[in-house]
């Protein structure tokens, strides 16, 4: 069921979206060669129970911290640990989401750790002007494939491929609600996109090919073929005067 939110829940909606922005913009400002993604998740955590709300993905089918940092070959779900220190080169995806007065939101950006390769660059712009595509896209009277096509569309003009075991989502009471929110797909298909949905829009793309395997911790994803991988999310509203990002500050 696809749930419309009134113009009063957008406004909470608007607030958890914007306590998850700050703490993306937390973790993005303390990246640097030697911190450890331990350090960077607490960050967030602390960031997060400092404006009164909850880390949402902590807990979330038993997944155990508040953000998940994913490194370079790895697409998504990567786990914070001590034990791993952030290389000057590296990228580095996080994406994070906060619960607050019962509504969620979520968010995901890129960020170079220093100085990184042109083609690591490359990715990250590509994947981020692919997101922006996308939520123009996000047009009330359209429908789903239409952001999907937007997103598609731009990445693999750019010679990248979209990741397809994994996509966006609606988002509000639940993290995840319907309706899917693929990043491929064709214009004019899937459900109509109606003023008070409010969906993430999540883009994974990678150099190499869109395979991905699961590590044995049954969370990290990793390309396959071993290519770097970076990942984008906003939090959108679909509003009668065009897409709204609630995940801003
Ligand atoms: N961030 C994912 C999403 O954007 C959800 C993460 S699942 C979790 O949909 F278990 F890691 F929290
Ligand atoms: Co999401």
């Amino acid at each position: 069921m696809i749930v419309l939110k009134t113009g009063r829940e957008l406004a909470v909606m608007r607030e958890a979206c914007r306590i998850s922005y700050g703490a993306l913009q937390e973790i993005g400002k303390a990246i640097e060669p030697g911190v450890t993604t331990a350090e960077l998740d607490r960050l967030a955590e602390a960031y997060i129970r400092s404006k009164g709300a909850v880390p949402n993905f902590k807990g979330y089918e038993g997944y155990p911290a508040t953000a998940c940092i994913s490194i370079n070959n790895e697409v998504i779900h990567g786990i914070p640990s001590k034990k791993r220190k952030l290389v000057e080169g590296d990228i580095v995806s996080v994406d994070l989401g906060a619960l607050y007065e019962g509504y969620h939101g979520d968010n995901a950006a890129t960020f170079a750790v220093g100085t990184v390769s042109d083609e690591a660059k490359r990715l990250m712009d590509t994947t981020r002007e692919s997101l922006y595509e996308g939520i123009r896209a996000a047009r009330a009277g359209g429908r789903i494939g239409d952001i999907s096509h937007a997103i598609q569309a731009y990445v693999e003009a750019h010679g990248y491929s979209v990741v397809r075991q994994y996509v966006g989502h609606g988002v509000g009471t639940s993290l995840h609600e319907a309706p899917e929110v693929p990043n491929f797909g064709s214009p004019g298909r899937g459900v109509r996109l109606l003023p008070g949905m409010t969906i993430a829009i999540e883009p994974m793309v990678n150099v190499g090919g869109p395979a991905v395997r699961v590590l044995p911790d049954g969370w990290t994803v990793l390309t396959s073929d071993g290519s770097l991988s970076a990942h984008f999310e906003h939090t959108v509203a679909i509003t009668a005067d065009g897409p709204q990002i609630l995940t801003a500050d």
